[in-house]
């Protein structure tokens, strides 16, 4: 059966006391509804549809790759209402599955679970020891389930209830559709709530699944910043241990930061206060210092990171040695056995094997071949202020400290640049190339005093 998903995004997120609407805050660097939106796809629906209000354009402007479709709720008067106004774009001969932007972590395995009984209505349940707040889920002496009162319209007995309403649920949508016709709003808030189908369908008997969620994170709504940060760190903690259980040694598990896919393979070595963005694969036998940011990079075997280390979108090979303090900027290429130190930063640059930049340089649009040495200081002047041109450093070139390599320009195979150089035209293959002052001292010469 086809597959229609419903996204609750409405709501003001009065508690996180920002201009940004609730459901674009983030989550391991991705907003939560980006999270809900990219779980969803993934159960591969005919439409997903948001249900927006607070915050105005900002939810669909933010979320415009996605091939969801936004609805625009206002005012907001309750979950039924919300869902009443996606009816128009749901497919009758469909099941429909509603979601949350503010629940971010729901996980496909779970959804699938709720989604395995198409013809009857599954609702995600959980037990809290204090369910305070949140619907509860009414059974009978036999235990079936009668209907979902909120907290504000429970009696003290209902209050007891442990079981709650996680808010998730399917039904068969050409049900959903006459249901929600029927809701009223007589209720404690006023609203049309949309678990009041819950009665509606057990009247028409109508069966009601129930399915728990695998982990109590996967459930957890965002309400307030602390709930944010508290979610966060549950699910770092839950990436740090995918990680251990593979095998990764972490230096602390919680003192680590994955905001997007790590993926690690044999013996890799992580110390404490790393950041990871987007993809980054760690091959065999690699170690990262503490406190390094490595964004969409590949590092192959047994490369080495030396603390403060920050790598951006670049490809590096094996045993290399970057760091500690060394910037690595998107484009870049390092070949197998180089050595980038303290205070060096590389841009969109190759640099091929067992070439050596240690110290304070900046290399951008280089090439640099084997065996290269760039000495301390030495710089790519690659910009003229409107254009960048290459600088190509060919194969057991030797640069000279404090060099400024005026591009575009060549240093030829073997070249030698004697230090404090300002190199502007190609430096021949083999020759010692400088272009410094003769050095003269001058004798007798005073330095200055002060005029009285
Ligand atoms: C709802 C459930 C409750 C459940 C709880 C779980 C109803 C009536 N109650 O209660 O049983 O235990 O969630 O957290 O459904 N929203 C809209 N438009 C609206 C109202 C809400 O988009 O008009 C969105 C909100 O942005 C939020 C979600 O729906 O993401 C839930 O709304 P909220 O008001 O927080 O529901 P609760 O009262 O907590
Ligand atoms: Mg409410």
């Amino acid at each position: 059966m086809a597959l229609n998903i419903v996204i609750l995004a409405a709501g003001k997120g009065t508690r996180m006391h920002s201009d940004k609407p609730k459901v674009l805050h983030s989550i391991a660097g991705k907003p939560m509804l980006q999270h809900v939106v990219d779980t969803a796809a993934n159960l591969q629906p005919t439409k997903i549809i948001v249900v927006y209000g607070h915050g105005g354009e900002m939810v669909p402007q933010a979320l415009a790759q996605s091939s969801a479709l936004f609805i625009l709720q206002e005012p907001q008067l309750g979950t039924g209402h919300a869902v009443q106004q996606t009816l128009p774009q749901l497919d009758n001969d469909s099941i429909t599955l509603v979601l949350y932007g503010d629940v971010p972590l729901i996980r496909q395995d779970t959804l699938q679970k709720i989604l395995a009984d198409q013809k009857s209505m599954t609702l995600l349940t959980q037990y809290l020891d204090n369910p305070k707040g949140y619907g509860r889920i009414v059974r009978d002496a036999a235990g079936k389930v009668t209907r979902i009162v909120e907290e504000k319209d429970a009696t003290p007995e209902q209050r007891q209830i442990q079981e709650i309403n996680t808010g998730i649920l399917a039904a068969p949508t050409g049900m959903l559709r006459e249901w929600l016709g029927n809701l009223r709003n007589e209720n404690a808030q006023g609203e049309y709530y949309l678990t009041d189908i819950v009665a509606m369908a057990v009247t028409q008997g109508v069966k009601i699944n129930t399915v728990q969620p695998a982990h109590a994170w996967e459930v957890m709504g965002i309400n307030s910043k602390i709930q944010l940060a508290e979610l966060e760190r549950l699910w770092q903690l839950e990436q740090a241990d995918r990680l251990l259980i593979q095998g990764v040694t972490l230096a602390d598990p919680a003192r680590l930061d994955i905001r997007g896919q790590l993926i690690c393979e044999r013996d890799v070595e992580i110390d404490v206060g790393c950041i990871f963005e987007g993809q980054v694969h760690l091959a065999k036998g690699v170690k990262i210092g503490a406190y390094s940011v490595i964004r969409n990079t590949r590092i192959a075997a047994n490369t080495q990171v030396a603390p403060y280390s920050h790598i951006d979108r670049a490809t590096i090979g094996e045993q290399c040695h970057i760091g500690p303090f060394a910037r690595i900027r998107p484009g870049s290429i390092l070949h197998d056995d180089v050595h980038i130190g303290n205070f060096v930063e590389i841009k969109n640059s190759e640099i091929a094997d067992n070439s050596k930049a240690n110290h304070l340089s900046y290399i951008g649009d280089a090439t640099v071949g084997s065996r290269v040495n760039i000495g301390a200081g030495t710089i790519t002047c690659n910009y003229d202020g409107a254009n960048k041109f290459r600088t190509v450093i060919e194969d057991d070139a030797f640069i000279g400290s404090d060099t400024q390599l005026v591009a575009p320009v060549t240093v030829g195979r073997g070249a030698t640049i004697g230090a404090g150089s300002t190199i502007t035209k190609d430096a021949p293959a083999g020759e010692l190339t400088l272009s410094r002052a003769k050095q003269v001292s001058v004798s007798g010469w005073q330095r200055p005093t002060k005029k009285k």
